[in-house]
């Protein structure tokens, strides 16, 4: 046996005996919800074999958790944070559910909880079988611990954890990961309304009582929207504790709050106009290829970070004619612009930023030469000058954010410096940039398609007119009047 499948095997047994132990604590506390008059030493017994028989279905999810993990768009995720963030919302929701079944109703269980917090920090589809895992957990541990005479009081039980997962997927599936506020609480709503009618539905059942069936409904209802209420409430808390960037979080990071952007926009204006432009470009990409534009965004306006360092040596940036170039010999002038990209990456990573936006700023120039300076120095020196010393450090872009910021910042800067004539030399000049990048291997490790660079393409192409529209010159208009 290879020691890489013996390390795998203790990390396994490992993570299976802390969740043996987390099991154990859930049933412990969930029986002390909802048994008036519990006592550990007296119900061992039952805590061993409702404990082995929620570990089961614990366990189910942790082969399900792995096999997942190893799906492409989890892979920003580490294996550990993955099963921290699913196990603590289930463990949550199912103390939430015991807790409220026992105190309020078992139809206003909220389990919807679980499906959203792991809808939205981790997959919809993680999301829906950590709510069946919970469900189900509920639907052992209660039972099992109410005092129960006859076999129609788990009745009520069973359909109110039955409907609480169905709230639960509904609800994600009406969210999915483009969520917003509104979204959330009008989605709980909407979800809420609907179940409703279904819960009064299940209650006939087993009851005709008008008054049971009505207290059902209304019931479902506040489930749903107490599972919306924890959320927000705890969302914040799981973003920072697990150093997760859920939309919201990166939505933080693109206003003047944030810090670094306001240096960029005081101390480097012309870039921070840059940015803020190669961002619009970007966020319109990452839509026509189905990645996260809000990702796509942030990497878009801090990935010449990196400049604040030397603001003046970045032609966006001089003001009154005076270029620092002009007293340099062009290999001082090539490692003073190249070194913004591995000076934005430190500071970046200094202050915690996603993964992806770290290598936005590393990677976005790959390791493709700064043409203005090499071809300088060729055209006053006689014989071969060496490409790799008027070359950025790279690495070419490793993510599908990086290869987009790469091809927006040159169509970006190009048409600045020179506004496309016609739609023609527009699509020309895009098809050449995203050309020459592909020939000189710099989109070689990022992930892109051929499909994703023809959209990309057309979106650009789509993009740029719109953004160089021209105004109505209002003084010109005024004396022909
Ligand atoms: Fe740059
Ligand atoms: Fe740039």
């Amino acid at each position: 046996m290879s020691q890489e499948k013996k390390q795998a095997i203790i990390r396994n047994a490992a993570i299976l005996c802390v969740l043996f132990v987390v099991t154990a604590v859930t049933v412990i506390f969930g029986m002390m919800l909802t048994l008036r008059h519990f006592n550990v030493f007296a119900e061992y017994g039952k805590i061993i074999a409702l404990t082995i028989a929620v570990f089961v279905l614990f366990a189910v999810f942790y082969v399900y958790l792995n096999y997942s993990s190893n799906s492409r768009s989890l892979e920003s995720m580490s294996n550990l944070k993955l099963i921290s963030v699913a196990y603590t919302a289930i463990v949550i929701g199912i103390l939430l559910s015991c807790a409220t079944g026992a105190y309020l109703s078992w139809y206003a269980l909220p389990l919807a909880f679980v499906s959203l917090i792991v809808g939205i920090l981790i997959r919809v589809r993680v999301g829906i079988m950590a709510t069946v895992i919970a469900g189900m957990s509920v639907m052992i541990i209660s039972p099992a611990t109410e005092q129960i005479q006859d076999a129609s009081a788990v009745m009520p039980i069973v359909l109110g954890c039955f409907i609480g997962m169905l709230s639960g997927f509904v609800m994600a599936f009406l969210i999915r990961k483009r969520y917003s506020r509104f979204k959330l609480t009008w989605g709980a709503l909407i979800v809420s309304l609907a179940m409703m009618p279904f819960s009064a539905l299940m209650t006939i059942l087993y009851t005709f009582d008008a008054t049971t069936v009505l207290y059902n409904a209304i019931f479902t209802a506040m489930g749903n929207m107490l599972a919306v209420a924890v959320i927000t409430a705890s969302l914040p808390l799981y973003e920072r504790i697990f150093n997760v960037w859920t939309d919201f979080r990166l939505q933080e990071l693109i206003t003047l709050r944030q810090p670094l952007l306001r240096k960029l926009n005081e101390e480097a204006p012309g870039t921070f106009s840059h940015s803020m432009a190669v961002a619009n470009l970007a966020e319109s990409c990452a839509v026509a290829i189905g990645i996260n534009p809000y990702m796509a965004r942030v990497c878009g306006y801090f990935h010449d970070i990196g400049k604040i360092k030397n603001p003046q040596f970045f032609i966006e940036n001089q003001k009154d004619g005076y270029n620092p170039h002009d007293e340099l010999i062009p290999e001082v002038s090539v490692s003073m612009i190249t070194r913004h990209t591995t000076a934005g990456y430190e500071m970046l990573r200094e202050v915690h930023m996603p993964e992806e936006i770290c290598k936005a700023a590393l990677e976005h120039h790959g390791d493709s030469p700064v043409s203005y300076f090499y071809m300088k120095v060729k055209s006053i020196t006689e014989g071969d000058v060496d490409n790799k010393e008027f070359c950025y450090e790279g690495p070419c872009p490793t993510t599908k954010y990086s290869a987009i910021i790469m091809i927006c910042d040159i169509c970006e800067a190009m048409f600045r410096a020179k506004p496309p004539e016609d739609i023609q030399s527009l699509e020309k000049a895009v098809d050449g940039v995203i050309k020459s990048r592909l020939t000189e291997g710099q989109l070689d490790d990022c992930g892109l398609t051929m499909h994703d660079l023809k959209l990309i393409k057309q979106t650009i192409c789509r993009a740029i007119p719109a953004s160089m529209h021209k105004r109505i010159d209002y003084d010109k208009a005024k004396e022909r009047r």
